[in-house]
C-alpha cells in the first residue's frame, strides 16, 4: 500500500483511534484480512465471521508487526475503530486508488474472468508494473484488498469483479472506479440467482455505466460475439472497443484453429497491426479470452507483435484450468475441475480431442450447476457432443445431472462400455484406476460444487490407493 499514517487512515474511514500512542505511525505494508499474512507495517482488518472472530488475533497481529488493526470494537492494542469493517475497508481503497495515478482496468463476465485476469495481467506486465487479483478473490472484500496490494510503483491495476446480482458490480466500482471496463460474456453462471440471462446482462452492464465518458478516457471493452455484451455499448458514455471473431470486432481473430496438442493459434488483427499467437494455454475458449486482454493492452498502447508474444508465452497462473499433466507412464491427465459451463465443457472437449489424436481420449464429467430450466437440456447436449467429436470413452460422475449427460451420449449411439455412469468420485478413480492405458488422455471437468479434481489429484498419485473425497 502507498504509505498512510494512522491519522490519516482514521480520517478516511470515519474511524475512532482507539490504543494508538502516536497517530503519525505509518502503515507501510499489506492491508490484510489474514493474521498469517501481517508482516511489520500491515493493517490486520478484523472481520468476525461464523466461526472465527478476526478481533480474537489483534494481540497477536500487533506482537507480529502490525501498525495497527481496523475494527469493529476497541481491542486492547493499536485499533481505528468503525462502524463496520468493510464499509470502512471500501472506503481506504476508495481513497488510496484515487492517489495511485495508476490505470485501473475492470473486468467482469459469466466465465473466463480469472483467466482472463491472468492473461490481462502477463501482457500488461511486460509494459509496466501491474497488481493483480491474486486467484478469483473479486467480491466486496477481495477487491478493495487488492486495490490496497498496490504501490507508487503501479502503473496498472487490475480487478475482477464478480456479481450476484444487482447492484453487485456498481458497488464495486464505486471503490475502484475502472477507466478501461471489460466484460467477457453473458452466460449461465448463476442463472438460477440473477433470474434469467436478461438480468445478468443488466448486472455486468454496470461495469460500462460507471466508466468515465470518451473523453475522459473511459474505455468499454465489450465482447461482439456476445448479443447481450455487444448490446452494453449503448449503456455506456466511454469509448467502445469490439473484440471477437465477428468482421465489425476492432481486435479479431483470424485463421483460429487447435493445434495438435490442444492449443489455440490463430492470426490477431488490432486496429494498428496484426501478429500470430500460439498459445501456451489449452481450449479454443481461451481465444475470446486472449482478444479481451488484447483489447486492453492495445489500448493501453502495446503493438500487435508485442501482445502476441506475451499471449504466446503466457502460462496458467491459477489452478485446475486446463492442467496438464503427464504421468510417468505416458497417461496424460488434463484436470479443469475448477469449474464448468456449457461453453468451457464444450471448449473442453474439443481440446481433449485434439490432444489425443491417436491416442484413447477419455471425459470424465459432472454437473453444470445452476443451469435453472436449461439443466436437462444442456447436460444431454455435452452428452451428444462427447460421441459426435468421438471421444473414446465417457464417464458420467454424480447424480441426476449426470445420468442426463449419460443419456444424452447414449441416445446420440454411444455403445457398450463408451459410456458410463458412477455414483461418485471415488467409483470413477476406481474405474480409471483398473482401465487406463498408457498414452491415454484423461479430461475431468464439473462445476466447482463437485470437486473432481480428488479424481485428478488421485489419477495422478499413480500407485496411490487412498480414499477420495467426493463432494
Ligand atoms: N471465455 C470463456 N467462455 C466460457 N467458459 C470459459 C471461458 N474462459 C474460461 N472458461 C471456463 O470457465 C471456468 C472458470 O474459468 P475462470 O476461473 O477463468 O472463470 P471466472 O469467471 O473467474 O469464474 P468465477 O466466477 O469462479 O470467478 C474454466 O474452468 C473454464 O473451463
Ligand atoms: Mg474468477
Amino acid at each position: 500500500m502507498i504509505a498512510l499514517s494512522l491519522a490519516e487512515i482514521a480520517a478516511v474511514v470515519g474511524g475512532q483511534t482507539y490504543d494508538i500512542p502516536d497517530p503519525s505511525v505509518q502503515v507501510t505494508g499489506p492491508v490484510v484480512r489474514d493474521s498469517r499474512e501481517v508482516v511489520p507495517g500491515s493493517l490486520f482488518v478484523a472481520f468476525r465471521g461464523e466461526r472465527v472472530d478476526g478481533h480474537d488475533f489483534a494481540p497477536a497481529v500487533v506482537a507480529a508487526g502490525a501498525a495497527a488493526v481496523l475494527a469493529s470494537r476497541p481491542v486492547g492494542v493499536p485499533a481505528i475503530v468503525v462502524e463496520d469493517v468493510q464499509t470502512a475497508l471500501g472506503a481506504l481503497a476508495r481513497h488510496v486508488v484515487t492517489k495511485l495515478g495508476a490505470t485501473l482496468v475492470g473486468l467482469t463476465g459469466s466465465a473466463g474472468k480469472t483467466s482472463t485476469k491472468d492473461l490481462i495481467a502477463q501482457v500488461l506486465q511486460r509494459k509496466a508494473p501491474t497488481v493483480f487479483t491474486p486467484g478469483s478473490l473479486n467480491n466486496e472484500i477481495g477487491l478493495p484488498l487488492t486495490a490496497l496490494s498496490a504501490t507508487e510503483e503501479t502503473k496498472f491495476l487490475v480487478l475482477e469483479m464478480g456479481a450476484r446480482g444487482i447492484g453487485h458490480i456498481r458497488y464495486l466500482t464505486e471503490l475502484t472506479p475502472p477507466r478501461i471496463g471489460l466484460v467477457l460474456n453473458v452466460g449461465s453462471a448463476h442463472i438460477g440467482e440473477f433470474g434469467g440471462r436478461e438480468q445478468i446482462a443488466q448486472a455486468k452492464g454496470e461495469l460500462v455505466e460507471s466508466l468515465p465518458s470518451a473523453a475522459e478516457g473511459g474505455v468499454a471493452v465489450l465482447n461482439a460475439d456476445d448479443p447481450y455484451v455487444r448490446a452494453m455499448a449503448s449503456r455506456t458514455k466511454a469509448k467502445v472497443v469490439l473484440f471477437g471473431e465477428a468482421d465489425e470486432a476492432d481486435v479479431r481473430a483470424e485463421n483460429v484453429r487447435l493445434t495438435d496438442s490442444g492449443q489455440p493459434a490463430f492470426r490477431l488483427h488490432t486496429p494498428s497491426g496484426a501478429s500470430d499467437v500460439t498459445m501456451r494455454l489449452y481450449g479454443e475458449h481461451h481465444v475470446s479470452n486472449a482478444l479481451a486482454a488484447a483489447a486492453v493492452a492495445h489500448e493501453l498502447g502495446m503493438s500487435a507483435e508485442e501482445i502476441a508474444t506475451a499471449l504466446s508465452e503466457a502460462g496458467s497462473l491459477s489452478r485446475w484450468r486446463m492442467e496438464v499433466t503427464e504421468r510417468p507412464d505416458g497417461v496424460t491427465i488434463v484436470n479443469d475441475a475448477y469449474n464448468a459451463n456449457p461453453e468451457s465443457m464444450k471448449a473442453a472437449l474439443r481440446a481433449l480431442v485434439a490432444m489425443g489424436k491417436g491416442r484413447r481420449t477419455w471425459a470424465v464429467l459432472g454437473k453444470m450447476a445452476e443451469l435453472g430450466d436449461e439443466a436437462l437440456a444442456e447436460h444431454d447436449a455435452v452428452g451428444r457432443l462427447a460421441v459426435r467429436l468421438n471421444v473414446s470413452k465417457l464417464v458420467a460422475v454424480g447424480g441426476r445431472e449426470a445420468a442426463w449427460l449419460q443419456l444424452g451420449a447414449y441416445n446420440e449411439g454411444s455403445w457398450g462400455e463408451e459410456s458410463v455412469h458412477v455414483s461418485d468420485a471415488q467409483a470413477a478413480v476406481d474405474l480409471l484406476r483398473s482401465e487406463l492405458r498408457p498414452g491415454d488422455v484423461v479430461l475431468v471437468k464439473a462445476s466447482r460444487s463437485v470437486g473432481l479434481e480428488s479424481v485428478a489429484q488421485a489419477l495422478l498419485e499413480t500407485g496411490a490407493e487412498g480414499e477420495v473425497a467426493a463432494r
